[in-house]
């Protein structure tokens, strides 16, 4: 499916945006390990997340589902069962690497798989550890890709020092942790999000974070909760930044968790001059939300690099846009990661971008941009498959000169199946 976007003339109003991605998966698949039924409201219908739930109803939890609100009847850390058929993960690397983490300490035989894509991310970096923890997993291409089975082991607690700021890793280890024999430490090189944290906390956990250190230590049932899921920053910043980047926006994105190791792109676009305020900031089950009000406003350019990439790697691609019009020289380092996301988002973003006219050099660990306000002309680009790079062409589209063609549209399913009814909300020249 393609998407034709033209310039917006006026970007005023509400913006209603989908549910935190990251916490709805922690949600699903946390309150299936405590005892008893917890509830999730406000959970996140999208893709990546369902393939989360149906895996879960496979290992035998029970989820009842009204809308976006769930009900489910938790088992306890060993209350799950050996599923029948293959646990399809589809594009979800998150599913994917939690669900390692958990089913390597329980007592049965589980083999899991996903979608092209997803089956040529690298896996290494979960089956390396759980195996140093006793987990036995399988995996083709000499243990580093899905489809891989998961042979449940007793698990023995560790110290792992990641070499990578993930939290898909820390969380995977995590969930190992809860049935290990003895307390499991993860120490990271920099903060990544800790949605699986401030959970485990709620829940009853013991659990210490500690710096870049953080230790869980078995033996402890969760307690269910009921679990409001936030609106999720990864979302609204495709809005936020077309705000910014449009002559006389003012507009209000409700609810949207700004937990300081996940929201970096709203510092880095306030250092850039965007007019952003957040109100009625509170704590939601360990979750810190606001309402944010953006105005338009004149950016300028800015370097990324070092500690604050975990706090915003998938807001990166859009963040090349703002940087794209934004006045001057803008670098981003440190972030090869986005390499091994859906799809090489460094690439991805670089050869999209720069049909549409940007002056943009891809570098090893990022990119460099020469922005300038009127960079941007209307051109046919494609979304390589992946969610986020569709978004952040469809807000290039929103400020540039004729008509953008964005192909392979409907990849926005994968985090935000109402993307593109929003875009149509807006005023088009
Ligand atoms: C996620 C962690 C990040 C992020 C992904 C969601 C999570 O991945 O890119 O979209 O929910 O834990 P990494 O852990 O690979 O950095």
């Amino acid at each position: 499916m393609g998407r034709i976007i033209r310039k917006c003339k006026e970007f005023k109003g509400e913006v209603i945006v989908g549910a935190d991605k990251s916490i709805s998966h922690r949600a699903v698949i946390f309150s299936a390990l405590a005892k008893g039924e917890s509830v999730v409201e406000n959970f996140l219908l999208a893709d990546d997340t369902i393939a989360t739930s149906n895996c879960i109803r496979q290992l035998g939890i029970e989820i009842v589902a009204d809308h976006d609100k769930l009900r489910i009847k938790g088992k306890g850390l060993k209350g799950l069962s050996e599923p029948s058929s293959i646990l399809y993960c589809g594009n979800s690397g998150t599913t994917m690497r939690l669900l390692t983490g958990l089913l390597s300490g329980q007592d049965f035989f589980s083999v899991l798989s996903g979608d092209n894509s997803l089956n040529q991310r690298p896996m290494q970096r979960i089956i390396k550890p759980l195996s140093e923890m006793g987990g036995e997993i399988h995996a083709r291409a000499n243990g580093n890709y899905a489809p891989f089975a998961v042979i449940g082991k007793p698990l023995r607690g560790f110290t792992y020092n990641s070499p990578i700021a993930s939290a898909q890793i820390k969380s995977a280890l995590l969930l190992a942790g809860l049935t290990a024999n003895e307390p499991t430490t993860i120490v990271e090189p920099q903060k990544s999000r800790n949605h699986s944290e401030n959970m485990l906390k709620a829940m009853g956990a013991d659990i210490i974070e500690n710096g870049l250190a953080v230790t869980i230590s078995p033996g402890r049932e969760l307690i269910p909760q009921t679990i409001k899921v936030p609106n999720d920053i990864s979302s609204a910043v495709f809005f936020i930044v077309a705000a910014s980047i449009i002559p006389g926006a003012e507009v209000l994105v409700k609810s949207v968790g700004i937990n300081q190791t996940r929201a970096g792109v709203l510092e880095v676009l306030e250092q850039m001059g965007a007019n952003i305020k957040k109100e009625n900031e509170s704590l939601v089950n360990g979750e810190l939300v606001a309402d944010l009000v953006i105005r338009g406003a004149l950016l300028n350019s800015i370097e990324i690099q070092g500690e604050i990439i975990p706090r915003l790697i998938d807001e990166i691609p859009i963040l090349a846009v703002a940087m794209a019009v934004a006045d001057g020289r803008s670098v981003v380092r440190d972030a090869s990661e986005l390499r091994v996301k859906e799809t090489d988002r460094i690439k991805a973003i670089c050869s999209e971008l720069g049909k549409m006219g940007v002056d943009i050099t891809e570098i090893e660990d990022g990119f460099i941009i020469e922005g300038n306000y009127d960079n941007l002309k209307g051109v046919v680009v494609d979304s390589w498959g992946d969610h986020r790079i569709a978004m952040s062409l469809a807000v290039a589209g929103l400020l540039a000169t004729g008509a953008t063609k964005i192909n392979n549209a409907q990849v926005v399913d994968i985090s935000f199946p109402e993307f593109w009814e929003r875009i149509n909300d807006l005023n088009f020249t």
